[in-house]
């Protein structure tokens, strides 16, 4: 695509730049970290102290390199204090409680860290009204799932059965008030909306995520337990959304125009495959030779799963040229070299982790 040519390079929009990322201490939140900083830019993470064991940001020493601030998403004093010492040019928000499984069993608290935490961010910005660009990472599950075939657009309805998903959609109810009252005038502020779906990558240690659990069980040479193998998703590897939040940051501090959109960072509609597929690909990458000696069906389904959702992705590659670069098989080797050097030689993975990184930016072009 011709329009691709004409993206600046990231470090020009982020080098030298103050980021503010919250959540920096989880799966997503670490790669982006290190993404920023091997682009020059100047880290600031807010999370809060929990962290999955193992962690990528501990084994990684991610912390050595940026500024952290530690306090509860919701607590506004903290992110007030911590923004107002910072004052960011850019902010990605990603906080969360990720798991949909545990919105189960901690609705409330779910709800309080992703839809009033999100709410509470939009209003210390108001109130320290500092130029700055934020993109606001929600969920594909933000949507109204109907089970259709096709792909979900930015229009769509919003919704939420299971808490997780009605944080989520709560959240862009919550957005969208912000922006409308208090950010519509004034553009010192920025603001983009980004919506990614089921992501992989090496580094992920939560629970009750199929391709982690392949590799928790696969390391310790055990057998996975498979609960919903026909259920179907789009599959990305993690760099892929991020690689959206970064061009969607550059093109709102670019112009104005895209301030309040939402944008969906999803893999090519033919990247939609069975959860079976996705476990005997993987196991191929792993070195398995027969995959069905490494699985086990799980009768276990105790809570609802969507069956399918998938996004239309046209606004991003149209508005942004954006594109989802890998193909579902190099996207699974970059997660199973990842995790099977975690395995033989932890010391390496933040090498490894860099490596991974240069060779997605190679794929960008
Ligand atoms: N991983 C996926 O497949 C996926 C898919 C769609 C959307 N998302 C969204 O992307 C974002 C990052 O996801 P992830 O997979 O890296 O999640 P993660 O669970 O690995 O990380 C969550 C981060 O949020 C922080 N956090 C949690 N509760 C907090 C609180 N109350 N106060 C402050 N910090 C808190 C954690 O410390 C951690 O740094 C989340 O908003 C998630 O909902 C993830």
């Amino acid at each position: 695509m011709a329009l691709v040519d004409s993206i600046p390079p990231l470090s020009k929009t982020f080098s030298g730049k103050k980021i503010f990322v919250t959540g920096n201490t989880g799966f997503k939140g670490s790669w982006l970290t290190l993404w920023l900083e091997q682009l020059g830019a100047n880290v600031y993470g807010f999370s809060n102290r929990k962290k999955t064991q193992p962690s990528m940001f501990k084994d990684l020493g991610i912390e050595k390199n940026i500024t952290q601030f530690y306090g509860d998403i919701a607590d506004r004093k903290s992110l007030f204090d911590a923004l107002k010492i910072v004052k960011p040019n850019f902010v990605f928000h990603l906080a969360a409680q990720s798991i949909v499984s545990t919105s189960y069993s901690n609705p409330l608290e779910t709800f309080k860290t992703n839809s009033l935490g999100t709410a509470t961010l939009l209003d210390v910005m108001v109130e320290l009204d500092f130029n700055c660009v934020a993109v606001m990472i929600t969920s594909d599950k933000c949507y109204e799932n109907d089970e259709r075939v096709t792909g979900y657009r930015e229009d769509d309805r919003l919704g939420g059965r299971d808490p997780y998903s009605a944080s989520k959609a709560a959240a862009e109810i919550f957005l969208s008030a912000y922006i409308r009252s208090f950010f519509s005038e004034d553009l010192k502020l920025r603001i983009g909306i980004a919506r990614a779906g089921n992501v992989i990558g090496g580094g992920d240690w939560n629970t009750n995520r199929i391709v982690v659990d392949c590799a928790k069980a696969w390391l310790h040479r055990e057998k996975v337990s498979i609960r919903n193998p026909e259920a179907t998703r789009p599959w990305q590897h993690v760099l892929e959304p991020l690689s959206g939040y970064l061009r969607l940051a550059q093109k709102l501090s670019e112009s104005q125009d895209l301030h309040g959109e939402a944008f969906n960072f999803g893999p090519n509609e033919s990247n939609v495959y069975t959860v079976n597929e996705i476990v005997s690909r993987l196991g191929k990458h792993w070195g398995h030779e027969d995959v069905t000696k490494h699985l086990e069906l799980s009768g276990n389904k105790t809570m609802h799963e969507s069956s399918l959702l998938s996004l239309n992705c046209e606004k991003a590659a149209e508005e942004l040229s954006w594109l989802p670069r890998l193909e579902i098989d190099e996207c699974l080797k970059l997660v199973a070299d990842w995790y099977i050097q975690f395995g033989r030689n932890p010391g390496k993975l933040f090498e490894l982790t860099l490596e991974q990184i240069k060779f997605y930016e190679s794929k960008v072009g």
